[in-house]
């Protein structure tokens, strides 16, 4: 269990809690998430991390409700908002919470824009939509949004369309359309992926302020953990549908705890080290369809011993905050492979 961590009295604003997600396809089960735990609290930043495929965007999209179901099932698991299990709220309940109270910025969000429309008709239909406002306030409201989201010149380029925007923009307008309603929990599925590098660290330090604004929680899903040890609080590392570390962001950062950990640590370009060859994680992520018995990172791992293929690792509570999926923990921490 992670030690409860306040705000909402025992509860965390939101609580993934051993959920599990499968796709029934015709070649089988993909087991996608198996047995995910994370929280989130107010005016906190969780990154989920991990290679792709590891589950973390079905992750998103369970607590989202947007699982086509079926192929996807929900065999087990919670999902808690305040303290409420979302997956059996009625079908109005939830649509109050998800989209609204919780809202999410999607991975391909660049393309979602709809290029016959001006940008600020489509901020300005969340207001119309879901708060039954008149298109002229609507539009009002969707220049202070556009503002908020530094936007320059917001006034008169409300009625550009989304091809006139660079690409760090139009991810500011889908970053406004996310916060339109003022949700408790954002979140943002590789939101800077698509970016140059310069507009990727503006972007996260743009979820960042809004953030401390608004006190919003704020999951940050990525695969890349150079871009959030400046925003992060805490990590979840993911591999293959589990969570195989949990920290603190600069708990990780010192030492990793889990071999999967230290090898994206040592994947990550370094500016004192241009040239080098960089560290990638040996093999393959595994197939979902048939995971390897024991630890799933056993085939890949350098820390790997005789019980590793046999017997699934807990998530070991190393420390009050810190919790590790290895039987061989102690060896990452202390380094010597
Ligand atoms: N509709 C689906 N049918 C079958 N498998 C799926 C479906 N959606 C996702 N998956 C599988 O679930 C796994 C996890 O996907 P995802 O959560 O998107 O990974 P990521 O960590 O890159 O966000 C992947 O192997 C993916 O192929
Ligand atoms: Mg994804």
């Amino acid at each position: 269990m992670l030690p409860v961590e306040g705000g909402l009295g025992n509860e965390p604003l939101l609580a993934v809690d051993n959920l599990h997600v499968e796709f029934h396809t015709r070649a089988g089960i993909v087991r996608a998430v198996n047995g995910v735990s994370y929280t989130v609290n107010p005016g906190e930043t969780l990154a989920v991390l991990g290679e792709s495929g590891s589950g973390k965007s079905v992750t998103a999209q369970a607590i989202m409700g947007i699982l086509d179901m079926p192929p996807a099932r929900i065999p087990k698991g919670e999902i808690r908002f305040k303290g409420t299990d979302v997956l059996k709220l009625s079908e109005e309940a939830r649509t109050q919470v998800r989209g609204q109270r919780i809202a999410m910025i999607f991975q391909d969000a660049l393309s979602a824009l709809n290029p016959v429309f001006t940008v600020g008709w489509q901020i300005s239909e969340m207001f119309r939509v879901h708060r039954g406002m008149s298109k002229g306030d609507a539009m009002k409201k969707a220049v202070e949004l556009m503002d908020r989201v530094r936007i320059p010149a917001a006034r008169q380029r409300v009625n550009d369309y989304p091809h006139q925007f660079s690409g760090g923009m139009r991810q500011r307008i889908m970053i406004a359309m996310s916060i339109a309603l003022d949700p408790e929990v954002l979140i943002a599925d590789e939101p800077t992926t698509a970016l140059d590098v310069t507009v990727q660290a503006q972007i996260m330090e743009l979820l960042a302020e809004l953030q401390r604004e608004s006190q919003m929680g704020l999951i940050l899903i990525t695969h890349d953990l150079g871009v959030v040890a400046d925003v992060a609080d805490k990590i979840a590392v993911m591999y293959a549908g589990r969570i195989v570390e949990n920290a603190p962001v600069h708990d990780i950062y010192r030492v990793p705890a889990h071999p999967y950990t230290k090898g994206l640590l040592e994947s990550i370009p370094r500016v004192d080290q241009k040239g080098q060859d960089l560290y990638a994680i040996k093999g393959l992520p595994p197939n979902l369809l048939e995971l390897p018995s024991g630890c799933s990172f056993n085939p890949r791992c350098p820390y790997r011993q005789g019980n590793c293929e046999t017997d699934v690792p807990p998530l070991h509570q190393i420390s009050g905050t810190r919790g590790s999926a290895c039987h061989y923990w102690r060896e990452v921490l202390d380094g010597d492979r």
